[in-house]
């Protein structure tokens, strides 16, 4: 069995179309249901909205219906979830309409587990899940579709999937049983077949291939280093023993909350401040681990900590900064650094120093896709939590650790040894005696702020409130701005300017708008205010408040306190309270 030889198996356009032989299909005639379109990543919805009658199979079908058929005919498509309620019965569904619309095979993950990042490394898949949204009965549930390069769909396929589900009226099922998901191996169905696999195991085959396990190894191995990985209850618990633990020697105590379950233990699996409070507390107790991390539910957000130390919104800047000289992937140099428009803008500076080609984009990984896909980016990360580089084309928890899974990369050689924030670590001692001082993940982070200046960042985020509150607050936001001129007085901030971030791709020219209102002062001092594009119910509203500071004596001031003054000149820029009744946020990053 090898997952990673049938991953590269694209969709054949030289083989004839046929319709699948051997099965039969029927037609279930269906009517449109009023909002299937996708947000920031995917379709998230209730899962009660999921089991409504036809409500995934046409949004399945209208997928199908969105692409070429030379996409997906007699080709291979992968099928992973996060393990959330829901997943199990879900991936019957999309099993049975794939093999209805020609897919050749379904490489599906045991028990249709898989992580984002992995199903990213295939050239086309779903994935199953509401990412860092809690799930059960109650809650969410979400579908995600990855396209060529392994990319998230986008808005120009995810458009025509929404515009379908409107017309849709048949949906193509295969007469198939359900099949058995807990058991290794292929079952035919005619000319169609599905294989589960153990992505574990395929993992670690090819991982041993592609890492210098043995410098990590001698890191996680030392008495005097202790770390500690959260995966949640979520996906990454699937990995996180075979990796951290049976192969590269840290203890297994150091993996917290490693089971991944439907309801990832009544938990909200998202890994920061607030909802990963159980680790942070661990990291900032008296004598804590060294290194900390978690991951979200479908294993591609990522939190990083040091000992009493958060590092999560500089993580993007320093991996870029430290990528050459520790990172082998990247020894010829990354090609260009990208990040989100609401995200710290360290990175700008790093860019700057190294003289590379930087970009800012929306908010959503699907906005990178393009510039890796054209060779212009390989490191990029985003404020929620995301980094990643062009090893796939989705953000990596695992990786933000040590990088997980290369598929795609044909040079096997070129990655030896690919890591990022534990090679870091581990190469900043590597000439650390037992006994010595550790370079601890706080040096780095502090020596990084004397280089480039601290770029003091924080969210607040206002979950699920009413839309209409939410929705006129924006209104208001942008009449602000239309109207704002450079060298407004806002307190004791100058206005350079203001806007709603529009966006050309510089790729294929396409452009979005309506991304984010920002107020950017002549300072350098930026705040900005989205509506989430990846909730399920009501409006969650983000303020995002950045400054930066040259001035080394005032780097370890406390981020809340540094951006206090911005932070109320938001509050009452925007009239939040009048237009939500909230008074305070429900999560502060
Ligand atoms: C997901 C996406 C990210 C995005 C994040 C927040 O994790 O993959 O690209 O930054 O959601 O999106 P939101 O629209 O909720 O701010
Ligand atoms: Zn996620």
């Amino acid at each position: 069995l090898s997952v990673s030889s049938s991953l590269s198996v694209k969709a054949s356009s030289s083989t004839a179309i046929a319709e699948p032989e051997g099965i039969k299909i029927n037609s279930v005639s269906t009517k449109p249901i009023e909002g299937q379109k996708t947000g920031t990543s995917g379709l998230r919805k209730k899962v009660k909205i999921f089991k409504e009658e036809n409500y995934l199979a046409n949004w399945i079908q209208a997928l199908f219906n969105s692409l070429p058929p030379e996409d997906y005919k007699n080709g291979v498509l992968v099928l992973g979830g996060d393990g959330r309620y829901f997943n199990l019965e879900a991936s019957q569904i999309i099993i049975k309409i794939a093999a209805g619309n020609g897919v050749g095979k379904i490489l599906v993950g045991k028990e249709g587990i898989m992580s984002t990042p992995a199903v990213s490394a295939a050239n086309g898949g779903f994935i199953m899940s509401a990412s860092h949204n809690p799930g059960g009965p109650e809650y969410d549930w979400g579908i995600k579709f990855n396209y060529n390069s392994g990319q998230p769909a986008p808005e120009s396929i995810t458009d025509k999937i929404y515009g379908n589900t409107l017309s849709i009226s048949e949906i193509k099922m295969a007469d198939i049983p359900d099949v058995d998901l807990s058991t290794l191996g292929v079952t035919k169905y005619g000319n169609f077949s599905v294989e589960v696999v153990d992505p574990v195991s395929d993992y670690l085959e090819l991982m041993e291939n592609v890492f210098d396990f043995e410098l990590i190894k001698s890191l996680l191995s030392q008495s005097d280093f202790r770390f500690i990985f959260d995966a949640m209850h979520a996906v990454t618990g699937a990995y996180a023993k075979p990796i951290f633990v049976d192969k590269l020697g840290a203890s297994l105590d150091s993996i917290s909350n490693g089971v991944p379950l439907e309801d990832f233990g009544h938990g909200h699996p998202d890994p920061n401040l607030t909802y990963a409070k159980g680790l942070v507390d661990i990291m900032y107790a008296e004598n804590g681990p060294d290194f900390g991390a978690a991951s979200d539910g479908d294993g591609d957000r990522n939190m990083v900590l040091g000992r009493g130390f958060f590092v999560t919104p500089d993580s993007v800047a320093i991996i870029a900064a430290n990528a050459q000289e520790a990172i082998p992937y990247f020894t010829s140099g990354p090609k260009g650094l990208a990040r989100s428009m609401p995200t710290s803008g360290a990175l700008d500076r790093v860019a700057e120093k190294l003289n590379l080609p930087f970009f800012e984009v929306p908010t959503g990984w699907k906005f990178f896709g393009n510039l890796m896909d054209a060779g212009k980016l390989s490191i990029c990360g985003e404020e929620s939590f995301g980094t990643g580089s062009d090893h796939i084309r989705e953000k990596d928890g695992i990786w933000n650790a040590l990088l997980q899974i290369p598929y795609r990369i044909t040079n096997l050689s070129k990655c030896r040894a690919v890591l990022a924030w534990l090679s870091i670590i581990a190469f900043r001692n590597k000439d650390k005696k037992p006994g010595e001082k550790l370079v601890s993940v706080a040096d780095v982070v502090k020596e990084h702020w004397e280089t480039y200046g601290r770029n003091f960042f924080s969210r607040y985020d206002y979950e699920e409130c009413e839309s209409e509150g939410a929705n006129k607050m924006m209104e208001y936001l942008r009449d602000l701005v239309s109207k704002g001129k450079p060298g407004d007085k806002y307190g004791n901030y100058t206005l350079q300017f203001a806007d709603d971030f529009t966006y050309t791709d510089p790729v294929d020219g396409s452009v979005v708008s309506k991304q984010g209102i920002r107020f950017v002062f002549t300072d350098g001092s930026r705040i900005i205010f989205r509506l989430s594009g990846t909730g399920s119910a009501g409006a969650t509203v983000r303020i995002y408040i950045e400054q930066f500071e040259p001035d080394v004596s005032k780097h370890e001031m406390d981020a809340q306190i540094a951006l206090k003054p911005l932070i109320d000149l938001a509050l009452s820029v925007s009239k939040l309270k009048d237009f939500t009744g909230r008074d305070k946020p429900t999560v502060i990053t």
